[in-house]
């Protein structure tokens, strides 16, 4: 009971990962309002700012992990909730952040097949990496590691939005 009122206390880091168009923005969005004191830290959002430096090889997108993950770690130590929506490919750069960051950490795969992102295609992203005008393309020319043991797995194709939010928040509160 102690354990879950001080875990009901603690600041959460949510790291949703998956492919570009797998819905992790969209998801991001719809958990702000459930979850108080919250901050979103979006890949793409980033890469604007902060990451403007980064490219798309591996490295660059390593490092682009370590300054989420370190930055969200600032904003848990200042008592925040973060949500971070980023593809990280890697494996090894979401290790690292649950290492850095510890039982505050949750992992949520947000698990679309390629096929059906790239129906969505919400941004023509996947139609200028077919045709060869984006290079390092997460699924199309470069790889996407699916994490092996997530926290949470939420099949956007085959949930609704609700249904997805309700997961994941009954797994950061299975009081809820
Ligand atoms: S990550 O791989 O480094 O984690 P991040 O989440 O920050 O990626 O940014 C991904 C966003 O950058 C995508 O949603 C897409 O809009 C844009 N983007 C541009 N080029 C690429 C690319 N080659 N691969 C993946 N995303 C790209």
């Amino acid at each position: 009971m102690l354990q879950q009122e001080v875990n009901e206390d603690m600041s959460r880091m949510i790291w949703l990962t998956g492919l570009s168009g797998s819905g992790k923005s969209t998801l991001a969005e719809a958990l702000r309002p459930l979850i108080e004191n919250c901050h979103i830290l979006d890949g793409d959002v980033l890469r604007r700012g902060i990451n403007q430096d980064l490219q798309f090889s591996e490295e660059d997108r390593l490092e682009a992990g370590r300054r989420i993950g370190e930055i969200g770690k600032i904003l848990l130590d200042a008592k925040l909730n973060v949500i971070v929506a980023s593809i990280s490919p890697f494996r090894s750069t979401r290790d690292k952040v649950r290492s850095l960051i510890g039982e505050s950490y949750m992992e949520v795969y947000v698990r679309c097949p390629l096929k059906v992102c790239e129906e969505r295609d919400p941004k023509g992203l996947y139609k200028q990496a077919r045709a060869g005008q984006i290079k390092h393309f997460t699924g199309i020319d470069s790889p996407y590691e699916e994490p092996i043991q997530p926290d949470v797995i939420v099949e956007t194709d085959k949930l609704s939005l609700e249904e997805c939010v309700s997961k994941i928040i009954q797994c950061l509160s299975p009081a809820y």
